[in-house]
């Protein structure tokens, strides 16, 4: 029996890590500690949450006694850390919260961990604190291709997808450049966490993510904002000139790459997580305003007009493009769908739970905790 907390379950990677786990292992215990911030929400996780593995405790992960006592409580043997800030335009206005959340409340969750750990007969044995990052650490890769070049990389899903808009892509040993406040508090816990293994000898295992897309993403980000206002025709700002490039990756494999990683990853080691899936902005969303035209049932590319061009984000990291054949090649993980399918399957999902998305932009996803919880 393992008891493993998940932070950050109630968000949108954390639910579907959640779910994958509590259906996939119900010899082990699921502990989802969550703050409910504007991002969490209990309803991402209604079909499990009478499950007799799983439990959820809102707790702010900078409560360091409160974690130290669940950690007690609980035997903990793992954490698989996602709570975090992880929205770049917040970062923007409120650098605070991101330095708070992200480098205070992982270095509390460590330090908890390390005293409850050290504490045991057994210490560290079969122990494991698994931090989940982003790509965004490394900084901006050049576009040296804007026009695309054949992907010199692929895996099954991706082998008849997309160009590579420049040679370089991201790999384990690059050197962080962070430019963002949010990229820079992620990268201060990323060192955070390897400081504790090479320190104290705490089992870490850090990875780092490119963009995920997929069902229960909060609609401050570039797809779930778009189909809700397509949907709604409302205008879509597109900031700049859309040239941007971020790299792709169905939140559902990236859930599967978190659970290999977590049984079967090395200890102290990095991995980069990516589907060698580079899209310009631009395109993006001219597939997701074609995908929900038509399943909506409007002529297809009826809502181009939507676009609109706005003043581009302070700071905007030109190109993003993960490298994970380290990934693939030590421990075999591929992504499992086809861009296509992926982002079918994220539109269909949208327009067919209308309900969660107006709970979501009511605000009233936020009374969820107390009608469920409250009295329990
Ligand atoms: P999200 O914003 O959807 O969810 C974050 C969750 O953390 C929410 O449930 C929120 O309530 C919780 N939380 C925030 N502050 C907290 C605190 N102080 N104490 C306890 N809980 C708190 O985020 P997401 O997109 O699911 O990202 C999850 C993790 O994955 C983050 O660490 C992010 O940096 C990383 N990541 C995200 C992406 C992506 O594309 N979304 C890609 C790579 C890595
Ligand atoms: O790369 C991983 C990161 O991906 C994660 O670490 C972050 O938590 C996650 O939010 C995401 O960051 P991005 O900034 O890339 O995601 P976002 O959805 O905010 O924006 C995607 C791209 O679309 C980016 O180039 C900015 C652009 N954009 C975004 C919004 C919200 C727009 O043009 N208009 C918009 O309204």
């Amino acid at each position: 029996m393992k008891s493993i907390v998940i932070t950050g379950g109630a968000g949108f990677i954390g639910s579907h890590v959640v779910r994958l786990f509590v259906n996939k292992y119900p010899e082990y215990r699921i502990i989802n500690l969550d703050k409910l911030t504007y991002a969490g929400n209990l309803a991402n996780l209604k079909d499990i949450e009478d499950r007799p593995n799983y439990k959820f405790v809102k707790m702010d992960i900078c409560d360091f006694d409160a974690f130290y006592k669940l950690m007690q409580d609980e035997h903990v043997d793992g954490i698989i850390h996602l709570a975090a800030e992880s929205h770049v335009d917040r970062s923007i206005k409120d650098p605070f919260t991101f330095a708070q959340t992200n480098v205070m409340g992982t270095l509390s969750l460590l330090q908890a961990a390390k005293l409850y750990w050290e504490s045991l007969p057994e210490k560290y044995e079969g122990k494991r604190f698994y931090h989940i990052s982003t790509d965004e650490v490394y900084g901006a890769l050049e576009m040296t291709h804007p026009e695309g070049i054949p992907a010199p990389f692929t895996t099954k899903a991706s082998a008849d997808s997309h160009p590579a808009y420049g040679e370089k892509f991201f790999t384990e040993d690059l050197k962080y450049q962070p430019h963002s406040p949010y990229s820079a508090a992620k990268a201060s816990s990323d060192h955070f966490v390897r400081a504790f293994h090479d320190t104290y000898g705490m089992p870490t295992i850090v990875t780092n993510c490119s963009n995920n897309y997929g069902p229960y993403q909060f609609p401050e980000k570039l797809i779930p904002l778009f189909i809700n206002n397509i949907r709604h025709r409302k205008p879509l700002p597109v900031y700049g000139k859309g040239e941007n490039v971020r790299d792709w990756l169905y939140v559902e494999d990236h859930a599967r790459a978190i659970d290999l990683i977590f049984h079967k990853g090395q200890i102290a080691e990095t991995y980069n997580i990516g589907g060698f899936n580079e899209w310009k902005n631009i395109d993006i969303i001219k597939v997701v305003i074609k995908t929900v035209d038509r399943l909506l049932g409007r002529k297809e590319g009826e809502d181009m007009d939507l676009i609109t061009y706005v003043t581009d984000r302070a700071g905007h990291d030109l190109r993003y493009a993960i490298d994970s054949r380290k990934l693939q090649r030590e421990l075999g993980w591929e992504p499992s769908l086809q861009f296509e399918e992926g982002i079918e399957r994220t539109v269909r999902w949208y327009l067919d739970n209308e309900a969660w998305m107006d709970n979501v932009t009511s605000g009233d996803y936020q009374k969820y905790y107390e009608t469920m919880y409250a009295n329990r």
